[in-house]
């Protein structure tokens, strides 16, 4: 544990400013962690995710708000979102497990299925025995399937594909895509079928993510679309329970870019979803975390290139994958450098072998010198959690403050444990002609393969 001064960090207020933009954190605080802690290091204001929640309740008083996991799972951060009173949305089973074990009742999860593997269905539906309330939204009519396979009857939302997308990047438009959801035009049909057959309690859609106020309308039409169907659904399968018209709400990641008006967008949807007989629920992840993490950290190489100057970090694209996946802008300050030190545009590449291990290029920072601090904001949303080990790098440090105490929510990968999964080369072996004539003998209904088979047990260990 250690102790940080908050005084410029925390705001005191409920639901605080619309954003924390990197200029808000404080410097020596971050800097006392970094030294604390080692570099690469993110750092999470606990304080600011509870604004965040608050500021959505505030918003959408009358909606069910479940924030999508996959922006930020840690423990810690889920807790805190749990005592603010909002649900999850979680779009795997290792996810539904981080929900179960951070104190979510079963009542209070939402599980997504997307192409669901066979050893995520097993684990989901003997959790669903003994949390019969957690509700499972299925994007095809083959999970459907699969599911009855395994005597799912229980609670059932319907992902629905509603033909419009919207988001940051192409990468995360998703409304439109074909890989998730069911055709619009072929929803009302099934629901009227799986109403008979489960308890049929909601639609879903998702837009995409990183919606600005431009995108609004994209967002607006898809909530009109589902508006529709309900209207449709209510008339033919009986009342829905609610209409989740999933997350995207964006932030600014540039110091300029204007936040968004958070009451406009609350005012909008509940106006293009117009007068349904069920609840609106939303599934905002990034908008909760996003702005309450930064990424530190250190200087080790600078060099003078023909065109540039390098600045060479500790982080990579293995810690904070989306300037290289997304060509996403994050603000970049070198927090060491005094007030008075003269800035200079550089690159800031990290030590991944590719070049796509960039976070800036021609940016401005306060001109560098080896071991300085180097904080990268908005980066609690879908920063550690896309982190990897590829070059065969361990996984950063996550530290977690609250009330002027930090502590450490995720300790730094080892080395040693990047090896933990290898086993020796006569062990676990079989003959490789039993495993081409087993893939060439009719496929076994799923429900009746062996856990080993689908990989949910591994030899000698626990059930994952
Ligand atoms: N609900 C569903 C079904 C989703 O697929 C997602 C995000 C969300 C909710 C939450 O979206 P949010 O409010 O966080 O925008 N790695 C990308 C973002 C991928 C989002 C995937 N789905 C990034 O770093 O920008």
């Amino acid at each position: 544990m250690s102790t940080i001064d908050t005084e410029q960090t925390t705001d005191n207020t409920d639901s605080g400013a619309p954003i924390r933009r990197l200029a808000a954190w404080d410097t020596d605080s971050l800097c006392n962690l970094a030294a604390e802690f080692e570099t690469p290091l993110y750092v999470i204001d606990a304080q600011r995710v509870r604004e965040n929640c608050a500021r959505l309740l505030d918003a959408f008083p009358a909606a069910t708000i479940r924030y999508a996991i996959k922006a930020h799972s840690g423990q810690a951060v889920l807790k805190v979102i749990r005592d603010a009173g909002i649900d999850v949305e979680c779009a795997s089973a290792g996810e539904v497990k981080a929900a179960l074990a951070a104190g979510f009742n079963g009542n209070r999860i939402q599980y997504t299925a997307v192409n669901p593997p066979a050893r995520d269905l097993d684990a989901i539906i003997n959790w669903w025995q003994e949390n019969k309330q957690l509700t499972i939204t299925v994007g095809a009519a083959d999970t459907v399937e699969r599911l009855q396979e395994r005597g799912f009857d229980g609670r059932l939302c319907i992902r629905v594909n509603p033909n419009v997308g919207a988001g940051h990047h192409e990468k995360v438009t998703t409304g439109a895509n074909a890989k998730f959801g069911i055709p619009y035009e072929r929803v009302s049909e099934l629901a009227t079928q799986w109403a008979t057959e489960f308890d049929l309690v909601g639609i879903h859609a998702h837009a995409g993510s990183g919606i600005s106020g431009e995108d609004l309308s994209s967002h607006e039409e898809l909530v009109r679309r589902m508006g529709t169907l309900a209207r449709t659904i209510t008339e033919c399968a009986g009342s829905l329970e609610f209409v989740d018209v999933g997350g995207g709400f964006g932030v600014p990641y540039r110091a300029n870019d204007p936040p968004l008006d958070i009451h406009t967008v609350a005012e909008r949807t509940r106006d293009a979803l117009g007068t349904v007989d069920a609840t609106l629920a939303i599934e905002p992840g990034r908008y909760v975390v996003a702005d309450a993490g930064v990424l530190l950290t250190r200087v080790n190489t600078i060099k003078s290139a023909r065109e540039t100057t390098v600045v060479g970090v500790d982080a990579g694209m293995t810690t904070l994958l989306r300037p290289a996946m997304y060509d996403a802008y994050h603000e970049i300050e070198n927090i060491s450098a005094s007030p008075t030190t003269d800035s200079m545009p550089v690159t800031i590449a990290g030590p991944i072998c590719e070049s796509s291990d960039i976070f800036a290029e021609g940016r401005s920072i306060s001109a560098p010198t080896r071991g300085d601090i180097i904080a990268i904001g908005t980066a609690g949303a879908y920063g550690y959690e896309m982190a990897s080990t590829y070059n065969a790098r361990p996984r950063p440090a996550e530290v977690i403050y609250d009330d002027s105490t930090a502590k450490v929510a995720r300790r730094r990968e080892t080395r040693d444990e990047l090896d933990v999964l290898e086993t020796s080369s006569d062990e676990h072996s079989v003959s490789l002609s039993s495993v081409v004539s087993h893939s060439h003998s009719s496929v076994a209904p799923e429900s009746t393969m062996s856990s080993s088979s689908t990989g949910d047990t591994p030899p000698g260990g626990e059930s994952q």
